[in-house]
């Protein structure tokens, strides 16, 4: 079976937790395309707007109530679980940090439980962050996964916990638990709390007058290592083939833009004159100052590399935003 898995030939169950989130909707579709039957299990209800596909199943599922959960797990019989389900936004993670620990931590204890108590055999990818590493040296950065996690924020600190947490059930689940590290991804469809999104909604909406052509913004001095959610989801789905269990793999492009490089790529691609103002409330409390990854490991055992320009996927996100404001 994990051989057939591999070259991607069969159409055995998946699930996909988190699966209507930014990233998953996206993971959802690239497995839908392969014809996986997917399963996506999301406390959030299916997106009704999309148009249904006989390949892709909703369960309405909160992993912190997990009562039901085995049995919808043994009735799927997933061969691979995604799972993506949680908080992603470090921001938000200072302002209810009890609660982040609840839904990153628990509701993956939850799941592993579950799926331990069926016997079934399913690899699971858990989904951490480059995140972790904290506040690393430049001299040190591009940051590989030798590099001892130093979490910063509440946020950070569940995803570290969400690894030792992987590598406790490794040894209690038939299948594979592969750990990733994703860095910042973006696109078209991410929610207005993370930076490009929030940029390019509020130029948008400068643009249609709906706003004063004010631009609000936070830290522009940060640097973040950016990849479109596409070329993401793909890592993805490579690392679940053929990672190796109890590895741990960066996804990443392994360059990194000043935030205020960000903003003035957006600036460039739209035509209105906008005032940039500094707003204190959308400082954290801790803000890393640079993370760049190296996903060389990761390359090494899969081929992957970013095929998006980050140039053209502001782009993309600029204009899903015009358009949802036209709508
Ligand atoms: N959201 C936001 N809004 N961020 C801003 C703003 C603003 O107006 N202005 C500056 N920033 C800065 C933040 O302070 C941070 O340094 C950087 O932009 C990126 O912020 P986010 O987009 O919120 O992402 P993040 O880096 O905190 O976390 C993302 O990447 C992680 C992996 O590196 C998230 O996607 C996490 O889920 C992911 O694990």
């Amino acid at each position: 079976m994990q051989n057939q898995l591999k070259d991607g030939t069969m159409n055995d169950p998946v699930a996909v937790t988190g699966g209507a989130g930014f990233a998953g909707r996206y993971l959802v579709n690239l497995l839908a395309a392969e014809n996986r039957c997917v399963h996506v299990l999301d406390r959030s209800p299916a997106p009704v707007e999309e148009p249904v596909d006989a390949r892709i199943t909703f369960h309405r599922t909160d992993l912190n109530e997990p009562s039901g959960l085995a049995d919808l797990l043994a009735r799927i019989n997933p061969v691979e679980i995604y799972h993506l389900a949680g908080i992603a936004n470090v921001k938000n993670s200072w302002d209810g940090e009890a609660h982040t620990y609840v839904v990153n931590v628990i509701g993956e204890v939850n799941l592993l439980s579950a799926l331990r108590s069926t016997g079934l055999k399913a690899d699971v990818l858990v989904v951490s962050s480059g995140e972790v590493y904290g506040q690393v040296p430049e001299e040190l950065q591009p940051i590989r996964e030798t590099r001892p996690p130093d979490p910063r924020s509440p946020y950070a600190a569940s995803k570290v916990c969400q690894e030792i947490i992987a590598r406790q059930y490794a040894r209690q689940i038939k299948g594979r638990i592969i750990v990733v590290r994703p860095f910042n991804h973006i696109g078209p469809g991410q929610h207005p709390s993370f930076v490009t999104s929030d940029f390019a909604r509020q130029i948008s909406m400068a643009e249609r007058g709906m706003i004063e052509p004010v631009l609000k913004v936070g830290n522009l001095s940060a640097y973040r290592d950016f990849t479109d959610v596409r070329d993401m989801v793909r890592g993805y789905v490579m690392a679940m083939r053929s990672g190796q269990p109890g590895q741990v793999y960066n996804i990443c492009s392994g360059t990194t833009y000043q935030i205020r490089h960000i903003l003035n790529l957006l600036l460039e691609i739209s035509s209105t004159d906008i005032e940039i103002v500094i707003e204190p409330e959308k400082f954290r409390p801790a803000d890393i100052p640079i993370l760049c990854g190296s996903s060389e490991q990761f390359r090494r055992l899969t081929g992957w590399k970013p095929g998006m320009r980050i140039e053209e996927t502001l782009g993309e996100i600029l204009n899903d935003w015009r358009n949802r404001i036209d709508c």
